[in-house]
């Protein structure tokens, strides 16, 4: 059957950026025979203003049953007086949370056309292609007990790292598919030099490595030694799984090896469905970017690989998302860059269709 995608843009340059991967997916329908079942939906902020929430019933449905869902951005000024339950980020968590999302893959991968813009050494980041895997769904985040208490005279503050063995199963072995798909190597980390789950998430990686995935080079790091590898010698690694808090703060750093936020790409994933594809959610790392909104400023390229994470790990079609990769890195290195891209002594930045042309022109010619 048909591969189903359901795009939602969203707010702010969400629909700006998203314009050009439709037209991407269009050229995969024409000229590669590869075509997808689109369908469009709000979410956010463009969600609350006709519906009154930020996601629909119908749209959540909708998202649940397409083979995988594309997500612009939300989010911006005209919302930010909105009931809590009312904001726009509570549709992208409903979406996170309905579909079981536990799996977050940020990539940080350094296209050789920028290897000059990093702040790093470019022969620390030139070629780097890495993975971090962050456990989205529990964790100190979420754990109980939580909560702010008086004790004797003071305050309090509690949160609680838990993790049950199954959640740490299931995001290994997201890790190691992950893995047979890249470089086949996973480094997993975690504290379990003072924490009782580090203990339990080191035992749990180990007995699933042994169990299925043997034929996976596994390392095991403390988070913290981890921290300074990735900065050190960020190429040592293929695929990096970590728990919620140590992945929120390991991608962030990994996502500056390699320069702008226009370029970050990620995907959310859960279990299987019964067609053996995972539930999945991919979107850029950025918002809604309401500064430049409106203007053809905003950068498409981190929409774009997004998409190349969809066709490498919803759809199958790897050789095809490297040709999309390897299209912007081409376009790159031929100066076409939008604003954020730009260094001193660079010509006029291209506009945010200017891009998505360039890459497609790319695309014909590769
Ligand atoms: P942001 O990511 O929207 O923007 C941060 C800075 O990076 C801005 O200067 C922006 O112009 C620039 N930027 C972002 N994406 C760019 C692109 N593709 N091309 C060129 N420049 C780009 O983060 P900010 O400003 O903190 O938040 C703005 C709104 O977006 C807020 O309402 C926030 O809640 C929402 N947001 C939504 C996210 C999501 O939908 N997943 C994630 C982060 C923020
Ligand atoms: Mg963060």
């Amino acid at each position: 059957s048909t591969a189903s995608l359901l795009i939602l843009a969203g707010d702010g340059i969400g629909p700006e950026v998203m314009a050009e991967v439709r037209k991407i997916i269009d050229w995969y329908g024409a000229k590669r025979d590869l075509a997808f079942d689109v369908s469009e939906d709000l979410v956010g902020g463009a969600a609350y203003d006709v519906h009154g929430v930020p996601l629909a019933d119908e749209t959540m449905a909708k998202a649940q049953a397409v083979d995988a869902v594309l997500l612009g951005a939300v989010g911006g000024p005209k919302y930010d007086t909105l009931d809590f339950s009312l904001k726009p980020e509570r549709g992208l968590l409903r979406l996170r949370k309905e579909m079981d999302l536990f799996a977050n893959l940020r990539p940080a991968q350094c296209f050789d056309a920028l290897a000059d813009f990093s702040s790093l050494k470019k022969d620390i980041v030139a070629g780097l292609d890495i993975m971090i895997v962050r456990e989205l769904t529990s964790g100190v985040y979420f754990g109980e007990p939580r909560g702010i208490h008086k004790e004797g005279n003071e305050r309090v503050g509690i949160n609680t790292q838990r993790y049950t063995e199954s959640e740490i199963a299931r995001v290994a072995r997201s890790a190691f598919e992950l893995a047979k798909k890249r470089g086949n190597k996973v480094c997993s980390m975690e504290k379990a030099n003072v924490m009782e789950s580090g203990i339990l998430w080191r035992d749990v990686v180990t007995e699933i490595h042994a169990a299925e995935y043997a034929d996976v080079e596994l390392s095991h790091m403390y988070a913290d030694a981890g921290a300074m590898q990735l900065v050190r010698a960020p190429k040592q690694f293929d695929v990096i799984v970590t728990d919620n808090l140590f992945g929120d703060l390991l991608s962030d750093a990994a996502a500056m090896l390699t320069g702008s936020l226009g370029m970050l790409p990620s995907a959310s994933l859960g279990l299987p469905m019964e067609n053996g594809r995972p539930k999945a959610l991919y979107e850029p790392v950025h918002g809604s970017a309401p500064d430049i909104a409106g203007q053809g400023k905003a950068n498409p390229c981190a929409c774009i690989l997004s998409f190349a994470m969809a066709l490498r790990y919803s759809f199958d079609q790897g050789a095809e998302a490297d040709r999309l990769e390897a299209a912007v890195n081409q376009v790159l290195a031929q100066g076409i860059r939008t604003a954020d891209l730009m260094q001193a002594g660079d010509t006029a930045p291209a506009s945010t269709s200017q891009m998505g042309d360039a890459v497609i022109a790319a695309l014909d010619a590769s």
